[in-house]
């Protein structure tokens, strides 16, 4: 199990406040505007109900010698200001969480990707640079893109320093992104539940101050090392058949090349087309007949692959571009 690990010094000097974790990326402030913005607004709601009722119940409360009061049963003024507010309101909230989001998934290009997997109840991160780890290791002001899937059930991956959660799915791929603004050593957890051991699927990200200390990192041999996620994607094909079909040089064979393949798009014989990316290659490995390239046949058996064998193939794909 790893330990839970401790914050530094320099991340403590970035505190939110007392109830909110050290802000370590750029998304962090704009996500912390909102929380912030709506917490206020409820304790305001909060200070300003809780004051009428005590008036009210002083007002109103039961007195002898008095009778039936006329009270009103309308008045339309007040309902266009107790519509009115909350709608300006809810329309503020929605404008300021909105930009933070479409700027978190949208914004600025990846300059990295790395491969997570997730699994009960461990973490696994293959670094770009052939790297495996059950530890997330980034450079402080490199834009990253994880891309993520799960081997048996939902998992999710927190982290609270940097304000980012996103769901893993079997299955499907699924991305995360963010851009680390403080070196350091945070917590990274497991935010649904996925069984008996899900508080203890615990790691860390260790945020480096720059390239050379990452690759310094990279360069510590002895350390959880494993297969680099290209060599597994050559090994797949050239033991698992995909070479007798698919070329890596683009020479015609019975199915598409791989050469140029990343990011183009196919058209299908049902008359639908897409963009190759992740969720394409490994619906194509699993299930080939589900969209088949115009101009080909239907012959390609579906290929069992385990998570890091369908990220080697992407991969490999991705590595003969063009
Ligand atoms: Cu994995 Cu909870």
């Amino acid at each position: 199990m790893t330990p839970i690990p401790s914050f530094q010094p320099l991340a403590l000097a970035a505190a939110a406040g007392p109830f909110l974790p050290p802000r370590a990326s750029t998304d962090a402030g704009p996500v912390d505007t909102v929380f912030n913005m709506i917490f206020w607004i409820c304790a305001a709601f909060l200070a300003l109900i809780l004051a009428l009722t005590l008036r009210f119940v002083l007002k109103y409360r039961r007195r002898r010698f008095r009778g039936a009061e006329e009270t009103p049963t309308h008045n339309t003024k007040l309902e266009l200001l107790w519509t009115g507010i909350p709608l300006v309101l809810v329309f503020v909230i929605y404008g300021t969480a909105a930009a933070a989001y479409l700027d978190m998934t949208e914004g600025r290009a990846p300059q990295k990707q790395i491969q997570v997997t997730a699994r009960k109840w461990s973490w696994w991160f293959d670094h770009p640079e052939g790297k495996g780890s059950n530890e997330l290791h980034v450079v402080v002001g490199q834009r990253v893109e994880l891309v993520m899937s799960a081997e048996d059930v939902l998992h999710s991956l927190y982290i609270p320093a940097f304000r980012v959660k996103q769901d893993l799915v079997p299955g499907r791929y699924t991305k995360l992104r963010f851009e680390p603004t403080m070196p350091g050593t945070y917590p990274i957890y497991c935010a649904e539940y996925c069984g008996e051991n899900h508080s203890r699927m615990l790691t860390q990200v260790v945020v480096h101050a720059d390239q050379a200390a990452y690759a310094k990192w990279v360069a510590q041999s002895a350390y959880e090392d494993s297969m680099p996620l290209i060599d597994v994607g050559k090994q797949v094909y050239e033991t698992r058949g995909c070479l007798s079909c698919h070329s890596l040089d683009g020479t015609p064979r019975a199915g598409p090349t791989f050469k140029g393949l990343w990011g183009k798009t196919e058209s299908f014989t049902d008359g639908s087309s897409a963009t190759v990316d992740e969720n394409y290659v490994r619906q194509s490995v699993i299930e080939p007949q589900a969209k088949i390239v115009s101009g080909f046949g239907a012959v390609m058996p579906p290929t069992p692959l385990d998570e890091r064998e369908l990220a080697g193939i992407i991969e490999l794909v991705k590595s003969v571009k063009d």
